[in-house]
């Protein structure tokens, strides 16, 4: 369980510059939950991540995991509890190594820090879990991670996320850099593995068909606020045009263009 208690962001504090990027966040996410995240250019969706994962450290408030204060905790501790893809299929596997020399990094992480060399024990493990990508990959342990199409980059990325069997996996628009069909495979991987190994998923999109059909709780964000959160039951009933509708009205500000939260 994650949990977020009155987390405040404030970018250059006290200048001209002054911005307010997050306003008094309180959000408890459960175990198992797969909660997508919508939200204008700017709302504070990474922002929030970047408060999660540590990559920032807030204003004021505090972040708890599994009932544990990490407020404090770096970032680079926090990486073997809390697993993060980008956009961009380039940052989440280093290119200049083979496929298996990054799953071992990762694998790694699963077990927390204990050493693990690569052996042919583990590169059989590899290929069978390379195999459920369904993308060749699984013949290709020795080829470098910079050979792969963005598509194959971003599922072997999600797929070392899982290996490192995070207590939350954050999404960030991580399909929005591949052309439609492999975005539509990368989707796919990420209903498939959360459902397989019950993971808890927070998925930022812009796309709202994605928020409506995937996971069990939707959040949008404006001006550093949650402006509204839907359980499963109300998610099932939405439809794009009730989330424009809402989104009107509870807006903080005026959009210079509402297209911009709207990518059907
Ligand atoms: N390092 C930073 N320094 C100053 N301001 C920042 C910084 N990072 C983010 N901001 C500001 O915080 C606000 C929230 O940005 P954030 O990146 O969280 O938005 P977002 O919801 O992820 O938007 P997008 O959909 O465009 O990715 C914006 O006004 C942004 O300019
Ligand atoms: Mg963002």
């Amino acid at each position: 369980m994650l949990k977020t208690e009155n987390i405040s962001l404030v970018f250059n504090y006290g200048t001209q510059d002054e911005n307010t990027a997050l306003k008094n966040i309180s959000l408890t996410i459960n175990t198992g939950d797969f909660v997508t995240v919508i939200g204008s250019n700017g709302a504070g969706k990474t922002s929030l991540y970047n408060i999660i994962a540590g990559t920032y450290k807030p204003t004021s408030g505090q972040i708890f995991l599994k009932e544990k204060d990490i407020t404090r905790m770096p970032e680079y501790k926090r990486a073997r509890y809390i697993g993060r893809i980008y956009q961009n299929p380039l940052s989440g596997t280093a290119g200049k190594m083979s496929v298996e020399d990054n799953m071992v990094i990762c694998h790694r992480k699963g077990y927390k820090g204990l050493g693990i060399s690569l052996n042919n024990t583990l590169r059989a493990y590899f290929r069978e879990r390379l195999a459920e990508l369904d993308m060749g990959l699984e013949n290709r342990l020795q080829d470098n991670v910079e050979l792969l199409s963005g598509g194959q980059r971003q599922a072997l990325t999600l797929l070392m996320a899982v290996l490192s069997e995070p207590d939350i996996l954050l999404l960030d628009e991580h399909t929005a850099a591949l052309d439609p069909r492999n975005a539509e495979i990368v989707m796919n991987l990420t209903r498939r593995f959360a459902e397989r190994y019950g993971l808890t998923v927070m998925m930022i999109t812009h796309n709202m068909s994605q928020a409506i059909e995937y996971g069990n709780r939707l959040l949008m964000m404006d001006s550093g606020e949650i402006i509204f959160d839907i359980n499963e039951e109300e998610k099932k009933k939405l439809s794009i045009d009730e989330i424009v509708k809402r989104f009107r009205t509870l807006k903080k500000k005026e959009l210079v263009n509402d297209e911009l939260l709207l990518n059907l």
